[in-house]
């Protein structure tokens, strides 16, 4: 599509003259083989790789995938933290990473339940990172025996593939049901991490404010929205490109981008295009919020016994039970991470966090998983990379 067919620039807008053909060459779809791991492994495909095709499906902050598996002894996967994907500035402990980890972990576990095997899950096996360190050495260690026909599945297995995370403001003329709450605790039940949520209006509208004021936060730190900003993959060529991170289609950012009028070699300036266009992202997130949910651990005995690490993959494990679980139920989940962040300049609002969800501090009980909850037209699935990127060689 050629810029002039529609594209002019008027005092720093940015008018759309789209003609009929430019559009469908514009398509805000995402090229299809970065959307291939949505189809499903090939059942021809050996049992761990076929496994770790449905874990690679996991949720992960920023889309970052940051998962390495070692496949090499049989009957057995080892997952590490593939440690190039980190994201220090917004995750300076490296917990919501952990976290990601334990996400990765229950769909391969799932996975493997549903091909009649009963996986036996040891986590770090060669001893847990400290708390606020990663390290090379394994997240965890799944083995298992022979197949059996009579093994019990998990419910949950047909939603792996249909689960995602909609950033879209979610419909605020349909309210979530007070009962439906029961419905996601009944998923994350054993885990050892607690459950919270709320639907009743006056809790939810201070709680839709912090998310807004947490993430202008986020977006007025140089550092924090540098992080994210160098993870954008903006149009067709750098979302095939990367498969990962933070992926915009769109038509206006595609053109801004196109012209240099999306800078992304700085923070966005207040007022520019980029600067507003996250701040009304946020807004439609935080302000159409039709509840919350939160998944918690009980840091201070944690700290004290040396589980914090397993802990915060706990914590993944039931997040992603608990998302699969609002798929069945057609609700949306979509993680508001920005308030539970333990940068320095977040410290406010993650304080007050604790304090309005759990009347406690953060170093007796930490919010893992801070959610907003409501119904929304499904959206495309984002992108994976390709399956055998994964393997440690
Ligand atoms: C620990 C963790 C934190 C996350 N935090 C956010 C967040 O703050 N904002 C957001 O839009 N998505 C967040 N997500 C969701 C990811 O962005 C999402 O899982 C990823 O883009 C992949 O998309 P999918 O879930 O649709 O497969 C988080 C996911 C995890 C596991």
């Amino acid at each position: 599509m050629k810029r002039r067919d529609f594209i002019r620039v008027m005092g720093g807008g940015i008018a759309l003259a789209a003609t009929a053909g430019g559009m469908s060459a514009c398509s805000t779809r995402y090229p299809d083989a970065v959307l291939e791991a949505w189809n499903g492994p090939d059942d021809a495909l050996g049992l761990p790789m076929w496994a770790v095709a449905y874990a690679i499906l996991a949720p992960s902050s920023h889309n970052r995938q940051p998962w390495l598996v070692d496949l090499r002894e049989s009957n057995s996967i080892s997952l590490h933290v593939d440690r190039e994907r980190m994201l220090p500035m917004t995750d300076p402990w490296f917990r919501q990473i952990t976290v990601s980890q334990g996400a990765f972990i229950e769909s391969l576990l799932i996975a493997l339940k549903e091909r009649g095997v009963a996986p036996q899950l040891q986590l770090f096996p060669e001893g847990e990172f400290a708390p606020r360190e990663v390290d090379d050495r394994p997240v965890a260690r799944i083995i298992w025996e022979s197949r059996s026909a009579t093994l019990a599945k998990d419910s949950l297995f047909p939603q792996l593939l249909r689960r995602q995370t909609a950033k879209v403001a979610y419909d605020t003329a349909r309210p979530v049901a007070e009962s439906v709450l029961e419905q996601l605790r009944s998923a994350v039940a054993g885990f050892e991490v607690g459950f919270g949520g709320t639907v009743s209006a006056d809790r939810v509208a201070p709680l839709r404010s912090l998310c807004l004021d947490a993430a202008k936060v986020e977006i007025n730190t140089g550092r924090t929205i540098m992080e994210s900003t160098r993870l954008m993959r903006i149009g067709p060529e750098e979302i095939s490109r990367h498969r990962d991170g933070i992926s915009i289609n769109e038509l206006v950012p595609r053109i801004a981008d196109a012209l240099g009028a999306f800078d992304r070699s700085q923070p966005p300036a207040e007022g520019s295009v980029g600067y507003n266009k996250a701040i009304e992202r946020f807004e439609q997130h935080s302000l159409s919020a039709m509840g919350f949910v939160w998944l918690t651990t009980a840091s201070a005995r944690h700290l004290a016994v040396g589980s914090s690490r397993s802990a915060e993959v706990n914590a993944g494990r039931a997040y992603i039970r608990l998302q699969l679980k609002a798929t069945e139920l057609g609700l949306q989940m979509h993680p508001m991470s920005q308030a539970p962040q333990e940068f320095e300049e977040m410290k406010p609002h993650y304080d007050h966090l604790h304090q309005l969800l759990l009347g406690r501090p953060a170093a007796e009980e930490t919010i893992q998983m801070f959610c907003r909850i409501g119904y929304c037209e499904n959206q495309q699935h984002s992108p994976r990379r390709s399956l055998k990127d994964f393997v440690k060689t």
